[in-house]
């Protein structure tokens, strides 16, 4: 084996970057590389990056310019950009930041091998691909080293649904999904390694169809693994919530009561323009279905403020449908211009406007998530505990409807469910007693 080197990786965007990011830093570990937190003693830089709004892509090159003295001190120093952006820019980055050696794409990363010899060789390597061969398939198998109570575990990516604002279906492709036993065997691993809560992650992860019965039929298989306590799933599509899949809701023990549902806005008109092909009713008789399946389930949700042509009374029916829903967490974002989606040649609504309704949206998310988080109050839940807190003697974790909870408790704990009275609630964590 090589003498061993050092692989630093900055993650940016969503939890499927987190886990390339892990997968990338393994697929190194065969290259003799050790992963470290301390950019300053890397001998490769991986940024794996995110192209969805604007200030996300700007980050990579702000980034790469706080990098240029590193570079300088250690000319060794080899330096990578993966992810969407190196999807979306490709040779573009090398251009406009020549000390960049390496650019893979989000499809391509299975060959970070190869591509490392050729940059240790003094050449450039680029690969934007979206190979026919499986990706996962060409990756060695995940190393049996201990890890932390809660794992990601890619099933699907890539998306076929062209929402006219967002820039997935270009950095990630077309839908894919991973074979079944594959994604079992995986799981399996992680739980011999002492994971007991995996969240299952596609851009698209309720089009899986890489088992009979869709994503329901995946969930029921891992429900089978022993140790495995825990089973989420993110993101999914209003449009592929098939029955099995709202029934599991209440039927499979394991799978969690959180549901993150993306809608983007309560608007009929806005819905069609952004060519999410559901209307708000449709979104809110899933939300009762769902409801009615699993009473207790925690809402999520993304919205979109400031899409091009929204009016204050479209902006209205976003908030009414917000209302309707009560969301236990939710994100929000001002509508960003995407390069080479429809929706950015259109006329884009005011600066001004977004800021006020990003405002106005965020105010009553906010005053949502505070009501969810009191709601839990005198409940008794079951804790997943994590790690140490920050004061001394507290354990943190997360609850079933994954709400973050501290109490104070031993340290054997970790890595264990507990059950746990909610004594105190703030608007990111409860605290908790332990049964
Ligand atoms: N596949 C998921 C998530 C896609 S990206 C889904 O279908 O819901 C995560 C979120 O970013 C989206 O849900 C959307 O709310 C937001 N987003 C995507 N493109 C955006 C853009 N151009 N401007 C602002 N927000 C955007
Ligand atoms: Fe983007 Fe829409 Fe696909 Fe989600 S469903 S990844 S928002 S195109
Ligand atoms: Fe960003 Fe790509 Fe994820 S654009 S949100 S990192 S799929």
């Amino acid at each position: 084996m090589a003498a061993q080197k050092k692989l630093y990786i900055k993650t940016y965007g969503c939890q499927m970057n987190v886990y390339d990011s892990e997968r990338m830093a393994e697929a190194m570990g065969g290259s003799g590389y050790v992963r470290t937190e301390v950019a300053e003693e890397a001998d490769m830089i991986l940024l794996n990056t995110c192209h969805i709004r604007e200030k996300a892509a700007e980050k990579v090159y702000s980034e790469l310019g706080r990098m240029k003295p590193l570079k300088t001190a250690k000319p060794d120093l080899k330096i990578g950009v993966a992810g969407c952006v190196a999807q979306a820019e490709g040779q573009e980055i090398m251009r406009r930041q020549p000390m960049v050696d390496l650019v893979v794409g989000p499809q391509s990363y299975h060959r970070l091998p190869e591509m490392e010899q050729t940059v240790a060789g003094g050449a450039k390597a680029l690969d934007t691909d979206f190979p026919v061969e499986d990706k996962f398939a060409g990756l060695a198998s995940r190393p049996k080293a201990a890890r932390g109570p809660s794992a990601f575990l890619t099933v699907q990516e890539g998306c076929d649904k062209f929402c006219s604002f967002c820039v997935v279906p270009y950095t990630r492709g077309a839908e894919v999904s991973r074979p079944a036993d594959r994604i079992v065997q995986e799981a399996r691993g992680l739980v011999e390694a002492g994971v007991r809560d995996i969240t299952l992650l596609g851009q698209n992860v309720n089009a899986y169809h890489g088992a009979e019965g869709g994503l329901a039929g995946l969930i029921w298989q891992l429900a089978d693994i022993d140790g495995l306590d825990r089973i989420r799933f993110t993101t999914s599509h209003p449009n592929d919530m098939d029955d099995a899949l709202i029934a599991a809701h209440g039927d499979c023990a394991k799978l969690m009561p959180y549901l993150h549902l993306p809608v983007q806005s309560g608007s009929d008109r806005i819905l069609k323009a952004m060519n999410r092909k559901h209307t708000a009713e449709s979104y809110l008789a899933l939300v009762d279905r769902l409801r009615a399946a699993r009473p207790d389930l925690a809402m999520s949700g993304d919205f979109i403020v400031g899409f091009p042509g929204e009016t204050d009374a479209d902006f209205e029916d976003t908030l009414a449908l917000v209302r309707a829903v009560g969301y236990a967490s939710a994100f929000s974002f001002k509508y960003s211009p995407r390069p080479g989606t429809p929706a950015a040649e259109r006329d884009q609504v005011a600066e001004a406007a977004k800021t006020e309704r990003l405002a106005r949206l965020q105010a009553l998310l906010a005053e949502q998530q505070t009501a969810a988080q009191e709601a839990m109050v005198g409940k008794e839940v079951r804790v997943l505990f994590e790690k140490p807190g920050r004061m001394q003697g507290q354990i943190v974790g997360k609850s079933d409807h994954l709400m973050a909870v501290h109490a104070t408790g031993p340290e054997r704990l970790i890595g264990q469910i507990a059950p746990v009275r909610i004594v105190s609630a703030a608007p990111h964590s409860l605290g908790a007693e332990l049964l």
